[in-house]
């Protein structure tokens, strides 16, 4: 496995489940020498036990000849990050091909898990041959792991797709798989490194789709919890990904859409439905400082607390949360931002205060932002969170609470497309509670 990152471990850590041998390597030494501390980089649910309970068959290296050694597979597991231009940058891709020593026994089989654009299994295809090793084969198996699920994802998946060159490579990986009992997907290369590809950007779609229709039920006075229920039941459309809020974020679904979005550009075909994904989304985030701007006027001077950074509950990963967006808008609205989240502690949110608690966060803030619909917020609208804000006004920025409840409670609430549940503070409600509060 080249790679001890987010896919990598999981991977790799999965795998010696099902009783293989694994060797992760990796370039960075401090990574792999926590690994063989039984230190784990990332956070992820379950990782470390099933990396414990397999550390027989799992070793860590940075030394390729180790890796490579007697092995099968070569899982390729790297990096594949947003280049300017949104092509993806396959630097570490073409480092672990150009790495692979001459003359291995067998015939190994080079498996693509990294992100890829079409067409990088032909390129690959084409280095190996140019360096001789034309008895090493290579499958693409795009990966369809979500952070926060991560082992489940890949344990029961939905689907194994297999896309090879050579059908007899595509045997022996699926042969890997056994023990799971999915759908085996068998296809050619491109056209499994177009799933992986169109499968996050559809989602997305989906998501930018019901964020759309949130908007529109602000407008006209529905509910969008209710209106993705009544959509969610066709069995044609099912209810997942029909959840509407500020926006999608994460080290997929953003890096995809563009990454697809730019393949097809250099391809010859404007993808207009994903430039329209991807514009609903970035409104999205910003959508919340109106809201907020309804409730309180100016935003400057005000405080304002995000609670929960990370781009989903389940993870301490911030790449592409929608949080910053939302933090660097309000500092440039001149409010003054405090953040709680109950595991990413970016330090690089700079101008925004982390707290320990909720409480913490909420202290004297004008409002509360819910950005990361993280569990432990559902019980927000307390008489505590209510006694220790300046001013009540929640922006439920992912339908966490219950809009009722939340009035009852004495709070101002604004969900995204809930206008019913909406409360517009009553005039002068606010500015009598502040007195009442400041006194
Ligand atoms: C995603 C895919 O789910 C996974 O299959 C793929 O392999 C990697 O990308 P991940 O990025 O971990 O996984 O997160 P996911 O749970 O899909 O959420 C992505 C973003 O969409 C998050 O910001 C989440 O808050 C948002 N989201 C998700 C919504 O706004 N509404 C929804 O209904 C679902």
């Amino acid at each position: 496995m080249f790679g001890a990152g987010y896919v990598g471990l999981v991977t790799g850590a999965a795998l010696a489940d099902l009783g293989h041998e694994v060797v992760i390597r990796d370039v960075l030494p401090e990574r792999i020498e926590r690994l063989r501390a039984g230190d784990v980089p990332i956070y992820e649910p379950g990782l470390d036990e099933v990396l414990e309970r397999n550390k027989e068959r799992l070793r860590f290296t940075l030394d390729v000849n180790e890796a490579v050694d007697g092995a099968e597979f070569l899982y390729v597991a790297v990096g594949t990050p947003q280049t300017h231009s949104g092509d993806a940058d396959l630097t570490a891709v073409w480092a672990v091909v150009d790495e692979l020593p001459e003359g291995a026994s067998g015939r190994p089989i080079v498996v693509m898990k990294s992100t890829v654009p079409v067409g990088t299994g032909e390129r690959v295809r084409e280095r190996l041959d140019a360096r001789g090793l034309t008895a090493v084969g290579y499958v693409s198996n795009p990966e369809f792991l979500a952070e926060g699920s991560a082992l489940a994802d890949f344990m029961s998946p939905d689907r194994v797709v297999v896309g090879a060159f050579e059908p007899e490579d595509g045997d022996r990986v699926v042969e890997l798989h056994r023990g799971i009992d999915t759908e085996i997907v068998r296809t050619d290369v491109a056209s499994a490194e177009l799933v992986k590809l169109a499968a996050n950007a559809f989602l997305s779609t989906r998501i930018s789709f019901i964020n759309e229709i949130a908007n529109v039920c602000e407008l006209v006075g529905a509910d969008v919890v209710d209106v993705a229920r009544g959509v969610g039941l066709d069995h044609r459309l099912g209810p997942h990904f029909l959840r509407a809020g500020l926006g999608f974020g994460g080290s997929c679904f953003p890096k995809d859409v563009t990454a697809l979005k730019q393949l097809a550009g250099n391809s010859g075909y404007p993808f207009l439905l994903l430039q329209a994904v991807w514009e609903v989304n970035e409104l999205q985030k910003r959508r919340v400082i109106g809201k907020l701007q309804k409730h309180l006027g100016t935003l400057r001077g005000t405080t304002v607390a995000l609670l929960g950074l990370a781009f989903k509950p389940n993870t301490d990963d911030m790449r592409e949360a929608p949080s910053r967006v939302i933090a660097y808008r309000l500092l440039a609205e001149g409010a003054e931002v405090r953040a709680w989240d109950p595991v990413a502690h970016p330090d690089d949110l700079h101008g925004v205060e982390l707290c320990e608690t909720v409480l913490d966060a909420v202290q004297n803030a004008d409002a509360a932002v819910i950005v990361t619909d993280w569990p432990e917020l559902r019980s927000l609208a307390s008489s505590e969170v209510r006694q220790a804000m300046a001013r009540p006004v929640i922006v439920d920025g992912r339908n966490l609470l219950d809009p009722e409840a939340a009035h009852a409670a004495g709070f101002v609430y604004e969900g995204v497309g809930r206008p019913r549940h909406a409360s517009p503070a009553e005039p002068g409600f606010l500015r009598e509670h502040d007195a009442e509060l400041r006194h």
